[in-house]
Order: C-alpha cells, then sequence, then structure tokens
C-alpha cells in the first residue's frame, strides 16, 4: 500500500561543522540540487568538545552560503527530532563517507525514526575527493602547523590559522 507523501521538500542537514569542511560543502551544494530547501543545522553533540563557539561556526557557514537561494542555517541544542517537528521538515540530509561511518549512522537514521516515523534519513555519498576527510582530523592537523588549505573554505581556513597562531599564511 502507498504512504502518504512527505507534504515538502526541505531537508534538514544537521551536523556539528566544527569547522564546516569543503566534504559538508559538497553534500549541501548536491543536496540543494535535490530538495528546494536546506536547513543547515548546527546541533549539539553531547560526545564532542568543540573549537568554534556556535555563533562563529554558524557564521562560517553563513558566508559560505550567503548568495545562495534556499540554503539556510540555524542551530538547536536539544533533539533533532523536535527541531523537525517544529520546522515542518520530514527528512534528515546525511553525508556517508568510508565504510566507518556506516554503523554510526546507521544508529542515528534508527533512533530518530523510532521517535517519529514522519522522517526519512536520506544519505549522499562523500564527494571522491573528501572520503577521508573530517573536522576531527583537520582541526589536529592545523593545530600542530599542518597545512589544511583546500580542505576547508577560505574563511575557516583564516581562522584556523588564527585560532593555532600560524604565521604563514601560503601554507
Ligand atoms: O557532525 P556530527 O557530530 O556527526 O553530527 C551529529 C549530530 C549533531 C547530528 C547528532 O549528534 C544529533 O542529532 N544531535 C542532536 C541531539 C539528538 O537528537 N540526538 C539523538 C540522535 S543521534
Amino acid at each position: 500500500m502507498m504512504q502518504e507523501k512527505f507534504e515538502n521538500k526541505i531537508a534538514i542537514y544537521p551536523g556539528s561543522f566544527d569547522p564546516i569542511t569543503n566534504g559538508h560543502v559538497d553534500i549541501i551544494k548536491r543536496g540543494s540540487r535535490i530538495f528546494d530547501e536546506i536547513i543547515v543545522l548546527v546541533a549539539y553533540n553531547p560526545n564532542k568538545s568543540f573549537l568554534f563557539s556556535v555563533e562563529e561556526r554558524c557564521q562560517f557557514i553563513r558566508e559560505i552560503f550567503q548568495d545562495c537561494k534556499g540554503i539556510r542555517v540555524d542551530f538547536h541544542d536539544g533533539l533533532l527530532i523536535d527541531y523537525l517537528k517544529h520546522s515542518g521538515a520530514s527528512t534528515i540530509l546525511r553525508g556517508m563517507r568510508a565504510l566507518s561511518d556506516f554503523e554510526y549512522e546507521f544508529q542515528m537514521a534508527l533512533i530518530n525514526r523510532r521517535q517519529t516515523k514522519n522522517v526519512e534519513t536520506v544519505f549522499l555519498m562523500s564527494g571522491f575527493r573528501w572520503f577521508y576527510t573530517s573536522s576531527k582530523l583537520i582541526k589536529e592537523v592545523a593545530s600542530l602547523g599542518g597545512s589544511v588549505r583546500g580542505l576547508v573554505p577560505e574563511n575557516v581556513h583564516q581562522k584556523l590559522m588564527e585560532k593555532f597562531n600560524i604565521k604563514n599564511n601560503g601554507k
């Protein structure tokens, strides 16, 4: 039997985004070809500690997508499902990198569906170039003075250099 169709094509793209990487940007751009609107949601992950404040993380994303219609940025420090209900969206967008992401993503998708049947998680496979990059590794490399140019948007790169007091802008 056919299920009721979702009323809108809004997707929530939640994450810690500490900071947003070019892998995330790629997912948002590709997602925006599928969905009418994407809300990039800086959400709270209690298992992580953060380098950038929520405001800084939102600001990076706003700057990157300031000219893009249909991409909004918001933050939420409660349950993702509560945000979803309140926003009227029914779809969660997530990127999937290597196999190592699978179990974590599977668990999150299932726990979210357990809370409301009115949600689907849609996965886009990470772009080939970004398969092995993560915010965590990028921070680690940057903190030790290594180059992360090209892995993160330029505004993020600048701020990482400032945070870690790295002088060599040419890296
Ligand atoms: O980028 P991350 O850290 O992998 O994103 C995980 C995130 C923030 C999407 C997840 O922790 C989340 O949904 N946090 C909101 C709280 C919540 O609803 N938790 C239960 C589902 S995991």
